[in-house]
Formats: structure tokens, sequence, C-alpha cells
């Protein structure tokens, strides 16, 4: 009780701040998304995420080491399609010589110990722009999750350590699970966006891989029937404790920021660890107001990031992961 206790005494320097710090960043706690794409010393910047770019498969190697060495040692691969290999059933991804299975090759080869976590879902190859098959303007559930299946199977192949399914249909993870077991890949993790909301945060990531639900008739204009309304929590609970039970290794909650509330109580509801992905949309909330200089960039990615751990996740999927290796040192 004041003044026996002055809480103040524990933050009068930055010393004893550090000595009493709750929630200490390291780089082990980074996934780094990466964006790749067709063709040969291929460099783009994405329109709506500036300083992070879609890159050939030659710089992809260039990057992984870079990043390596940087103490960055886990990568989230996702894969802009070419138009003409899209259609509804996502064909393309089953492709053993395609862009995501070429890409795992080359990061293996360069950089073996480089763990590789690759995107599984049926929306950068497909011509509707929707995580399923598409059928008299509904999403099909089940075909779909034993697409993602076979997907899985062949992206352990090729050589990813983890497959992370981001597309919410139910069962999704049991069908993957039972697939690799099926093909002797007992070591193939599978990392789960488990509690995936239908935010508008997406918008910049749609942008990179040209993505986004396209507008014709008979197709779903959203994702709502298979991402999570935002309005819910306990919904979150039951979607992650239904894939922890169908053999999820990882759960994540997907966006970040305004999800923290559901981050921490899946925390401290699941035994597995809980990664949380800041998505491409909070990416470029912090990049424009920096860039019109109301917001300090450096200082506002240092605390977003701590506030992620500190809600309770275990892995951190960010664009700012080589921003924060710098503001670590
Ligand atoms: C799609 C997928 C999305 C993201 C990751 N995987 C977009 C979507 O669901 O439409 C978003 C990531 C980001 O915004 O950074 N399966």
């Amino acid at each position: 009780m004041y003044p026996l206790r002055r809480n103040r005494r524990l933050r009068t320097n930055d010393s004893i701040r550090h000595l009493v710090r709750e929630t200490i960043l390291s780089p082990k706690d980074f996934l780094v998304p990466l964006f790749v794409t067709e063709g040969k010393g291929i460099k783009e910047e994405i329109a709506s995420m500036p300083d992070y770019y879609r890159l050939s498969l030659d710089l992809l190697e260039t990057e992984i080491k870079e990043l390596w060495n940087m103490g960055l040692h886990a990568v989230l691969l996702f894969v802009k399609v070419p138009d003409e290999l899209k259609d509804n059933k996502g064909t393309e991804a089953l492709n053993d010589d395609g862009l995501m299975q070429r890409a795992i090759k080359t990061i293996k080869n360069a950089c073996p110990d480089m763990l590789v976590m690759t995107d599984v879902a049926m929306d950068p190859y497909s011509s509707f722009g929707h995580d399923g098959i598409v059928e008299n303007g509904l999403i099909l559930n089940d075909e779909t999750s034993e697409f993602l299946a076979e997907m899985s199977v062949s992206h352990a192949l090729a050589g990813a350590d983890f497959v992370a399914p981001s597309d919410m249909m139910d069962g999704r993870i049991l069908s993957i699970r039972e697939a690799l077991e099926d093909e002797g890949l007992i070591n193939t993790g599978i990392m789960s966006y488990s509690a995936k909301y239908a935010s508008a945060f997406y918008g910049p990531f749609r942008d990179a891989l040209d993505s986004a639900p396209v507008d014709v008739k008979n197709v779903p204009k959203n994702k709502k029937t298979y991402q999570m309304d935002y309005a819910n929590r306990f919904e979150a609970l039951k979607e992650t404790e239904m894939d922890v039970d169908e053999g999820a290794d990882i759960v994540m909650v997907k966006p970040g920021l305004c999800y923290l509330d559901i981050v921490r109580e899946i925390r401290n509801e699941v035994d597995v660890p809980v990664a949380v992905y800041q998505v491409s949309g909070e990416y470029a909330m912090v990049k424009a107001a920096a860039e019109k200089g109301w917001l300090d960039h450096d200082a506002v990615v240092m605390e977003q990031l701590t506030a992620m751990k500190r809600a309770g996740a275990n892995i951190i999927a960010t664009y700012f992961a080589k921003d924060a290796i710098r503001l670590l040192d």
C-alpha cells in the first residue's frame, strides 16, 4: 500500500526497467512470410506493402541466406500463380514441379536448416479467388479438404517441414494428417490457421498474390461462409480445440492486433504452441502512417510485436521481422 509501495521505483531508469521487463522479443519468435513469383531476377515491390517484395527463385535463394544470417530461421511461403494456370479446382497446386514445390527445393538446397512452412490453400490457384471449390454459388467443404490433403502431401514430398492450411474448411486438419501418415510423412508438421477471421485487413495480401474473390455471378463475394465472424470469441475456442484434436501441432490466430484477446484466451486453453499473424493490412497501416510522419515506425513496430508476445503468442508471423532484428540489435 502507498507509500510503502511506490511502483515508480521499478521504472526509474533503463537498467531497472530492463531488469523487470516481463516480455522480451527474440529473433527466434519470428516467422517470415515470403512471396514467390515466376521468372528470373525479379524483385517486385507490392504496391500496398511498401518495402515488401515478390521474389523469383534466384533472388529467393539470396534472401533466404540473408535471413538465416540475421538469425531468422523460419519462413512461410506463398506463391503468385500466373492467371492462365488458375482454375476452379486449383489443379496447378498439385503439380509436383509447380512454383511452390520448386521454391521449397530451392530453399532446402541453399539452406537445409531453414524451417520451411508452406501456405496450403486454394485461393492463389483458384480462378474465382476462393479457398475452396465453387459449385452453384457454394464453397464445397469435403472435396476441398481432400484437395488440401493432396496439396499438403505434395509440399511435404518437396521438402516442407510444416504445412500451414489457411482455408478454414471443416475437418481439413484430420484429412491432411491422415494423408501425411498414409504417405509415411510422419515428421511433417501442421500449423493450422485455426481461428482465422473474415477480415478486411487481408486486402494488401490479395494484391500481392492477385487472389481476391472475383466479382462474377454465382460466386460468393466474400469468404464469410468459411472464415470466422470477427464478433465471435467462443467460436475461436471451438475451432482451435477441434484442430488440436484433429492433429494440429501449432495453432494460429489471425489477424493479430485486433485479436489479441483471442490469442490470450487460446494460450490459456490449449497445450500446443500458439502463433499469431500480423497481417498485410496491419503492415500497410504502419507504413502509411509512418510515411506521412504521423507515427514513429520503429517504435510502433516494436510496441505491436511485444504486445503480441505479451498476449501469449509463441510464434509471430510478421512482415516486420527484418525490422525487428535491426531494432533488437
Ligand atoms: C489465403 C490467405 C490469406 C492470407 C494468408 N492466406 C488471405 C485471405 O484469406 O483472403 C492473408 C495474409 C495477410 O493479409 O497478410 N488463404
